[in-house]
């Protein structure tokens, strides 16, 4: 079916182009800004396991689950949804599956977008030289003046969404392709000089063994809960934007080996931000788990001691912005494809409409850390609210339904079709997606409303 059939919206160039693109989408804030602080959060070694876990038994299934539908379906996650409900039999209620996967996008941009534009503040900060001092509690007082300033947060908010909204609307290979082409191996090699300035102070075996040596008393279900979410979010997973990215894929590439790879770079290079952070956090006296702050509270002071500090930090910085937008690309994606697809409208119309939307969402992101920070649901400030409902429901709710219908509803024949692997390694995929994957899920979740 997927022989000479070929998405609306364009095709990758190459096999290196997908890789670069679905690893620009996986690799981005969750790996260098969220994992760092949740891991401190939750105490370390025990909850780096557990995630590890959850990215070898149920996200790497389940990415060769979403990128397998995506080309076969050839459309928006809601398109794909629909045409492959339709080839499976089944019933059409799993076209919502799409609609969930828009939605979270939308919600988790809304959060995304704020933070890229920390990021991008900080930016402008290493440039004014802002960090030489390399004082901890100055650059801690820099952060708590940006988050309690509305205006700045807003404005460097809209700098993000207008960014993101452009390089959308440019299409898939005139856009998405041409912005991830150099930021990851640049990324990585700023990573490799970080880790190198950690290996010089004296908490260096300090915070690789906060980071690895397990102590599993710090866990409970609300660890495993964050853990397995992370996995999902970092992995881009569960929402439909890998799936739509598998959408854009050719015929002739191997959707399991290309699968390996990114999930081998994403957790190599949050693994990496660990280990360069923990060490700085530990020699000079701050706390693990100071939540979403900890690497603009920890890395400047590196920038400011370090060899060349200037130049590294403005260059981590903007690297940093470059991941975040290559995977905020991929969160809006499903829904201006969708919107392309059914409203009749162009790339530009769908593009602003969407990104108007998230920008709106994201104003009250921006306004939780500062004047409304005393609003809280259920205990949590809008920020934490769609990043818990999101990240620890919404994507692996989504992930747990793509496993059960490429698992179960799915035509083998049809899995066989676009897997094209020998018939042992399907086998194994096949287990993993029927039954460890979606066990996994549910277990966690009952143990988390306390059923078990
Ligand atoms: N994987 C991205 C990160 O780690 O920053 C975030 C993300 C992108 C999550 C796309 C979900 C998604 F669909």
């Amino acid at each position: 079916m997927t022989e000479n059939k070929k998405s609306i919206h364009g095709e990758w160039s190459s096999r290196f182009a997908f890789i670069l693109a679905a690893t620009g989408s996986a690799v981005g804030l969750g790996n260098i800004w969220k994992f760092p602080y949740i891991a401190g959060e939750y105490g370390g070694g025990a909850f780096v396991i557990v995630y590890l876990l959850c990215v070898a038994a149920i996200g790497l299934p389940i990415m060769i689950a979403e990128i397998m539908m995506g080309r076969r379906g050839r459309q928006s996650p809601i398109n794909t949804m629909e045409t492959l409900t339709a080839e499976a039999g089944a019933d059409k209620k799993w076209s919502w599956l799409g609609w969930l996967g828009v939605i979270a996008g939308f919600l988790i941009l809304s959060y995304y977008s704020v933070i890229a534009g920390w990021a991008l503040d900080y930016v402008v900060k290493a440039f004014f030289g802002s960090f030489s001092s390399g004082d901890s509690a100055e650059i801690n007082a820099l952060f708590d003046d940006l988050i309690a300033s509305p205006m700045t947060l807003v404005f460097w908010h809209t700098v993000f969404m207008a960014a993101t909204m452009y390089v959308v609307q440019r299409g898939v290979s005139g856009g998405l392709e041409k912005a991830v082409r150099f930021l990851m191996p640049t990324l990585f090699v700023i990573l490799v000089l970080l880790v190198g300035y950690a290996m010089t102070t004296d908490s260096f075996d300090k915070g690789l063994s906060f980071l690895f040596a397990p102590d599993f008393s710090r866990i409970d279900g609300n660890a495993v809960l964050t853990a397995m979410g992370h996995a999902f979010f970092t992995l881009s997973l569960g929402m439909g934007a890998i799936m739509v990215y598998g959408s854009y894929l050719p015929k002739n590439i191997s959707i399991a080996k290309t699968s390996f790879f990114i999930a081998g770079a994403d957790t190599l290079v949050a693994l990496m931000a660990g280990i360069a952070i923990f060490p700085i956090v530990f020699a000079n006296g701050l706390e693990p788990g100071t939540g979403p702050g900890l690497i603009f509270q920890t890395l400047p002071i590196a920038f400011g001691n370090m060899f060349g500090g200037w130049f590294f930090g403005i260059m981590f910085f903007v690297l940093l912005v470059f991941a975040a937008l290559s995977s905020s690309i991929s969160l809006i994606e499903p829904a201006v494809a969708w919107l392309v697809e059914n409203r009749n409208i162009s790339r530009m119309q769908a593009c602003i409409w969407a990104g108007l939307a998230t920008w709106g969402l994201g104003l009250t992101v921006a306004f939780s850390f500062n004047i409304w920070s005393d609003f809280k649901i259920v205990d949590k400030s809008i920020f934490d609210l769609l990043d818990y409902i999101t990240a620890n429901l919404m994507l692996p709710i989504g992930g747990f339904c793509i496993a059960v219908f490429a698992g179960w509803m799915m035509k083998p024949e049809h899995v066989l079709e676009e897997l094209e692997l020998p018939e042992q390694h399907v086998a194994i995929w096949s287990f993993l997606v029927k039954y460890i994957a979606p066990a996994s899920v549910f277990i966690v979740f009952l143990h988390v409303i306390g059923i078990i």
